[in-house]
């Protein structure tokens, strides 16, 4: 039985520590990419408070065969859009700039795909490989504002790690 969820609630910096350190014993051994999505996936879920929705999309072909888009991958939460083209919504935007979104109102946010109405704030942090964004992790929460700059910093540092396990 793999039992990682924290005991006690815990300052940022040792939850995400204790949060990668869970993501790395868990990957470390597994090359299939989707398997340790889906199991990154649930240790979110259990480590962060005040979620909605946990998960990936990844980069891969359209259906058309065309340019990349995001496609969904692994999450935890309602289920939600399948596929976003780069430059749309939150996600779009994280995956065309391959910089960390970090919105404290998502109805305020330009072309924001509600895939749940209960979601008012979100955060989604590019995978790298490279200098290529392979996918991306978004968070979603029912509480505005709920991600700060620790998140942002935390939530990047697991996805380093995931850049060559997913
Ligand atoms: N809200 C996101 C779409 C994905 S869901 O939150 C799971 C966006 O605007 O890109």
């Amino acid at each position: 039985m793999y039992d990682f969820k924290p005991a006690t609630p815990l300052p940022p910096a040792e939850l995400y520590r204790d949060l990668v350190s869970a993501a790395d014993a868990l990957t470390a051994d597994e090359p299939d990419g989707i398997a340790n999505m889906a199991n990154v996936a649930a240790l979110l879920w259990e480590f962060l408070p005040d979620l909605n929705w946990a998960g990936f999309y990844r980069v891969a072909p359209a259906k058309s065969g065309a340019d990349d888009e995001l496609v969904l991958g692994p999450f935890v939460g309602r289920p939600a859009c399948i596929r976003i083209p780069f430059g749309r919504g939150v996600c779009g935007a994280a995956a065309q700039s391959g910089v960390t979104q970090c919105v404290a109102d998502v109805h305020a946010f330009p072309g924001h795909i509600a895939c749940d109405a209960a979601s008012q704030s979100e955060l989604v942090v590019p995978v790298r490989r490279g200098d290529t964004v392979i996918a991306l992790i978004d968070l979603d929460s029912p509480t505005p504002a709920r991600f700060a700059a620790e998140d942002a910093a935390g939530i990047e540092a697991l996805a380093a790690l995931l850049a060559t396990r997913i």
